[in-house]
């Protein structure tokens, strides 16, 4: 079952005025993320706030991000952090430095802590049902943000983006811009670069897009010099930088180095996408631009694509993965079971589907709330990330995140 609420349908009242402002056509909202953020839940949470706090006096949520060595969780701890302080509650979160004993351990601090809900996300998706088998002893209902827990009964919700379509939009842009359907007998060569295989988003991102191109690469029109057509055979462990920089000269080294022109380095996100990117600045010979797709929208990334060296991004707007958290939570601290009704209940201003199909952690299918992914190249930097509050544009010409 998907259920799909829209803002125009949802909203009323002193609500509507708010957000319709918010969504005018007029693009010059000089609204920041934090205060779009808190506009977007205002409503909802101070009133949910209010009876939570009736029920529970004061309530902590443990919030267990992966790493600060990637941009993106950085954005997502604060942003987390602040929708629910302003909502009332305390909050431990916590960094595991890519570090999946780390994780385990600091899991296992927030559970002997005794806090009220988690929200997790993991850095291997595999390796946490026995720390969560404790969180579901003490009661304690977890979150899967982001990235899907498996192997485990503990999670009751998972609060993320369309991970499929994410790949389904890089492999889209690259058919729209290269024109593939009408390439004739022309061809082009594409290499992927993959996520970290202990992360479950990964593989939905190389299906995403690979499922996308395979009907050009079936017919000829993209050739993948390599061979490496695999996801194990394109992952990067981490989604580390170097890993990917390093894989990416070898590949240059075995197959372009005799003059064969790459068109195409289709990464899943934007730390691989940095390292390809330095590969391709120092070893490859070629002068043409190649098209080089990300993910998240990440400081350099956005740097180099506006100075031509990334072609695009798919950004995920997590300040509202935060706000769709924080109502989930909240209903699961009163002790509700929300569902599809959550989505208009709270009257967000973003796109979620109500999904109860999509995502089976290996114990059962979790109901989960899917955002939707926006494509940024050069030419919507402005509209989609600096109209809309999330970065600012500095004096350097460049965009820079607001959290
Ligand atoms: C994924 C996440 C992406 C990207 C990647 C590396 O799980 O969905 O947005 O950030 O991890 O951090």
């Amino acid at each position: 079952m998907k259920a799909k609420q829209l803002l125009s349908i949802a909203l009323v009242g002193a609500m509507s005025a708010s957000l319709a402002a918010c969504g005018s056509a007029s693009g010059s909202s000089t609204s920041t993320a934090a205060s779009k953020a808190e506009e977007a839940t205002s409503a909802p949470a101070e009133a949910a706030t209010s009876t939570a706090a009736a029920a529970t006096g004061d309530q902590t949520v443990g919030i267990a991000m992966p790493t600060k060595s990637l941009e993106r969780w950085n954005r997502d701890g604060s942003y987390l952090e602040e929708q629910f302080k302003k909502a009332g509650y305390k909050t431990e979160v916590t960094y595991s430095d890519n570090k999946i004993d780390q994780q385990v351990k600091d899991l296992e601090g927030l559970v002997a802590d005794k806090v009220d809900l988690l929200v997790v996300a993991a850095i291997d998706g595999e390796a946490l049902s026995e720390v969560l088998q404790g969180a579901k002893d003490a009661n304690i209902p977890v979150i899967s943000y982001d990235r899907l827990i498996r192997n485990t009964d503990a999670i009751s919700y998972y609060v993320s983006f369309d991970n499929y379509k994410v790949g389904q939009l890089q492999g889209q842009y690259v058919i729209d811009t290269l024109d593939l359907d009408n390439a004739g007998d022309k061809t082009y060569n594409i290499e992927f670069t993959a996520g970290d295989p202990a992360d479950n988003n990964a593989t939905f991102f190389f299906n995403g897009a690979f499922d996308t191109l395979k009907p050009y690469i079936d017919k000829g029109t993209l050739v993948i010099p390599s061979g490496q057509n695999q996801f194990e055979q394109v992952a990067t462990k981490q989604w580390d930088t170097a890993t990917a920089m390093t894989r990416f000269q070898n590949i240059l080294g075995s197959n372009y180095s005799d003059g064969t022109q790459l068109d195409v380095a289709l990464c899943s996100n934007d730390s691989t996408a940095l390292g390809v990117t330095q590969a391709i600045e120092s070893d490859y010979a070629g002068t043409n631009d190649v098209l080089v797709t990300g993910q998240d929208g990440d400081e350099q990334n956005l740097a180099n694509i506006i100075d031509g060296k990334q072609t695009m991004t798919v950004y995920k707007a997590v300040a509202n993965e935060a706000v769709a958290t924080l109502d989930l939570g909240i209903a699961l601290l009163n002790g509700e079971t929300p569902d599809d009704k959550l989505i208009s209940d709270s009257g967000w201003d973003f796109d979620c589907t109500y999904d109860t199909e999509s995502y089976d952690n290996g114990m059962g299918v979790i109901p989960s709330y899917l955002l939707t992914p926006t494509v940024v190249t050069k030419d919507n930097i402005q509209k989609e990330l600096v109209d809309t509050g999330y970065y600012t544009m500095g004096d350097d010409g460049y965009p820079h995140p607001v959290q």
